[in-house]
């Protein structure tokens, strides 16, 4: 078979020294992917000014996933790297389904009290492509005391429907078959309600499927509480970003939780990284867990169809969490992971 056409896009901070354990790890499972490095981030802004340039983005069009590790950094104003390049990313591929698993591995140490492995297993299908990611908005009267700043939520029919289908399928291929609706709908009434009306609608096809809706304040308490409630969760831009944090944290932390930018019609390469950001706290100093990106490796290799594959590198990270030693270094989790690939 032909190699595999992967982008590599380390990023800044701790993206670059996880992305190099991921491959590391990519490489032992012996796939033919073939890895092509593209430096975009902070060094690249500070040098050139460019962020994104748009000959690089259609050269990205052309592979058959990217890796990313994170992108940010503090001697960028916020926002100029991660609109500019990474949403730009998500946005051009159409990675309308931001897929998080929320999945606490046996033997993990979770802060949640009373809670085990059966009781953390859901996934959360958060939209990629609109709500009050999109942009819209504007400020007037900059810096006066009569500033105004709006910042809108864009929400469409053909948007809403595309990615609540994505989570019904998801549900139906689990066994619990739930899906919960999680949004505002008491307060975000327009929105909320084109999310509520396009899960009744789409239900009908789902017949199989059990669904709920709970409110997104209501949803972050229940994580912590009672997160047994949940198998797949379908939700907004913004408040699937904020919850798959909070699905982080109760499942054994940042530095193990995975995710895919998936464009499901394959029109686009999907894109595969941490769930976490650049870290500058603990950049540079080898301190950064790989895990999360060795878990989106796993995933990118299913959503390539190498599931074989994808499974091994799922089963390694599952047996090194299972007997998580403390204080080892990047370098040297990965280097854990990559022998149990291997061997
Ligand atoms: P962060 O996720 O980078 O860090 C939050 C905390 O978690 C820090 O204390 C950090 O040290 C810790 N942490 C994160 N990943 C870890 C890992 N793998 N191992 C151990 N500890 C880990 O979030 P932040 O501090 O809010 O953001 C920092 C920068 O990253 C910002 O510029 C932000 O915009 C950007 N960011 C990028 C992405 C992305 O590229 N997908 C995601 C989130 C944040
Ligand atoms: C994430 C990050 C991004 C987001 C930022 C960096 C744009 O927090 O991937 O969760 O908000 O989606
Ligand atoms: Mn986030």
């Amino acid at each position: 078979s032909r190699n595999i056409r992967l982008a590599v896009i380390p990023g800044d901070g701790i993206g670059t020294e996880v992305v190099a354990e991921g491959l590391k790890v990519l490489e032992a499972v012996g796939t033919k992917l073939e890895p092509t490095h593209y430096d975009l981030g902070a060094a690249r802004y500070h040098r050139t000014g460019e962020t994104l340039p748009d000959a690089v983005l259609e050269e990205l069009r052309g592979y058959d996933a990217i890796l990313l590790g994170a992108v940010g950094d503090p001697s960028v104003p916020p926002g100029v790297l991660e609109r500019d390049l990474l949403l730009r990313l998500r946005f051009t591929f159409d990675h309308y389904v931001n897929l998080r698993p929320v999945k606490l591995f046996p033997g993990v140490p979770t802060p949640l009290a009373g809670s085990s492995a059966d009781d953390i297993d859901m996934i959360v299908v958060r939209e990629g492509t609109e709500g009050l990611y999109a942009g819209t908005g504007g400020v007037m009267r900059r810096g006066t005391p009569h500033e105004i700043a709006t910042q809108e939520s864009l929400n469409t029919a053909h948007g809403v429907e595309r990615v609540v289908r994505y989570a019904f399928e998801k549900a139906r291929s689990r066994p619990r078959k739930k899906l919960t609706l999680v949004h505002k709908t008491n307060v975000l009434t327009y929105a909320g309600d084109l999310w509520q009306r396009t899960v009744d609608r789409v239900a009908g096809e789902f017949p199989e499927v059990t669904t709920d809706y709970t409110h997104i304040d209501a949803a972050s308490m229940f994580f912590v509480s009672q997160p047994e409630r949940f198998d797949v969760v379908v939700t907004d831009n913004l408040f699937g970003d904020i919850i798959t944090d909070l699905g982080a944290a109760i499942a054994g932390g940042i530095g193990l939780a995975a995710s895919g930018n998936i464009n499901p019609e394959r029109t686009a390469p999907s894109m595969f990284e941490p769930v976490h950001g650049s870290a500058p706290d603990i950049a540079g100093q080898g301190k950064a867990d790989p895990t999360a990106t060795i878990l989106s490796v796993a995933m990118l290799l299913d959503h390539l169809g190498l599931h074989a594959e994808s499974a091994r590198v799922e089963q390694a990270v599952a047996a090194d969490i299972a007997e998580r030693r403390s204080g080892r270094s990047t370098h040297e989790i990965g280097d854990d992971i990559t022998a149990r690939v291997s061997g």
